[in-house]
């Protein structure tokens, strides 16, 4: 009865089921897989944002296929401040960055064909690929002295079939920017092989090193989709809005718009309230943002100064985002450090093959965690490492 593209093996794994046991006996858990931003004790401008949310124009419908224009010139405000500037008729709004992925597949991709996805990365892509009939081919980034993309392992993964490459940038959970050398090597890739890069920028703005970092937004090699949204610009994943800036060489981009164009007026998504909201909405980043990279900040220092005492545990390098990579001995496999971390420190961490990593040893912490949280999770974790290698 059911399409095979939904036979998932939906059985719960190992870890899961330890949390669930852990979390019925009532235990109080140290949580450094924090990923909700509205959890962890930021101070948003409530009173601003639901205000934001009350405009008077939310009464009319408006059915605007790449949603209505102030908001979308608020999105192109968004970018002029970062100093690349896109016309809002090259911005079509969507309702999640998740969203964003699936108009790209089904503008870019027929049943079965394939689009190039770093790895390791955010484990939701295989979901949305799925759901599109979309292949996802994974290329290698390596870690040497920082990450990048092996781009021997990129061009060897393009087959007749490809049709886009993906970059993450900052990448979740590496947390490395691309490169312009990158860049352009990915542009010449695609320019040979007629495809396209869809670039998700949900994590632009978290620098943490004070490095200000290229947007695909200003990329003109190849046809370029970039996206982001609210749910992590404003940290308010619960506002659904998010968006696709699409740039590239003329003809391309005019085709691009065209058709998703189409695809966007044939869901008609973003509701009136958000869309109207959005100028404001956007206008609160500056303050959020400051926030949860003070807060990743406070918490890499307390995490780099356990560290220094650790005898078994090394953190990798990062640019940006809300994650650290931790490197632990690869002599058991990071679900069965993740499930002792679990059971006998009531720490929760992520085992580093949720984002395929291609190897035992990884564990990934979430730098947004509160703070004492954070501090004694990370205390216990690394104690408990270094007692058992
Ligand atoms: C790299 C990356 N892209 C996209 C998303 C999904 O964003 P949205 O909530 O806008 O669908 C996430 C969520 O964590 C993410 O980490």
């Amino acid at each position: 009865m059911f399409a095979r593209r939904t036979e998932w093996n939906l059985a719960t794994n190992r870890y899961s089921l330890a949390l669930e046991e852990a979390r019925r006996n009532g235990r109080t858990l140290l949580d450094l897989t924090a990923s909700n931003p509205t959890t962890v004790g930021l101070q948003y401008e409530g009173e601003r944002i639901l205000r934001a949310l009350q405009h008077p124009r939310a009464l009319e419908y408006e059915p605007a296929s790449k949603g209505i224009l102030p908001a979308r010139e608020a999105v192109a405000a968004y970018y002029a401040e970062r100093g690349v500037q896109v016309s809002p008729e090259r911005i079509v709004l969507t309702v999640s960055t998740s969203e964003a992925y699936s108009y790209c597949f089904r503008l870019l991709c027929d049943p079965g064909d394939e689009v190039l996805v770093p790895s390791p990365s955010y484990p939701l892509f295989e979901f949305l690929a799925d759901i599109q009939d979309v292949k996802l081919v994974p290329y290698e980034l390596v870690y040497d002295h920082g990450w990048q993309v092996e781009f021997e392992s990129l061009r060897g993964a393009i087959t007749p079939r490809s049709r886009a490459i993906m970059v993450v940038h900052p990448n979740n959970p590496t947390g490395h920017f691309t490169r312009a050398w990158e860049l352009e090597r990915l542009n010449a890739l695609c320019i040979e092989h007629e495809l396209a890069l869809v670039a998700d920028e949900v994590f632009l703005d978290y620098g943490l090193t004070g490095e200000v970092p290229l947007s695909f937004v200003s990329n003109r090699g190849a046809l370029t989709f970039t996206l982001s949204g609210l749910s992590k610009v404003c940290a308010l994943p619960q506002i659904k809005v998010a968006w696709i800036a699409t740039s590239g060489p003329s003809d391309l981009v005019r085709t691009a718009i065209d058709r998703l164009d189409v695809i966007a007026d044939t869901y008609l998504s973003p509701n009136a309230p958000v869309q109207w909201a959005l100028p404001d909405l956007l206008a609160t980043c500056g303050n959020i943002q400051q926030q949860l990279r003070a807060r990743a900040l406070c918490n890499l220092r307390v995490l780099d100064a356990h560290l220094s005492s650790a005898r078994m545990t090394t953190r990798l390098e990062l640019d940006a985002g809300w994650y650290a990579v931790l490197r632990t001995p690869a002599t058991r496999s990071d679900e069965d450090v993740a499930i002792t971390l679990l059971e006998e420190e009531s720490v929760l961490i992520h085992p580093g093959h949720f984002f395929d990593f291609p190897a035992a040893g990884y564990l990934v912490a979430s730098l947004i965690a509160p703070e004492r949280e954070f501090r004694v999770g990370i205390e216990r974790a690394l104690r408990s490492i270094d007692s058992r290698s």
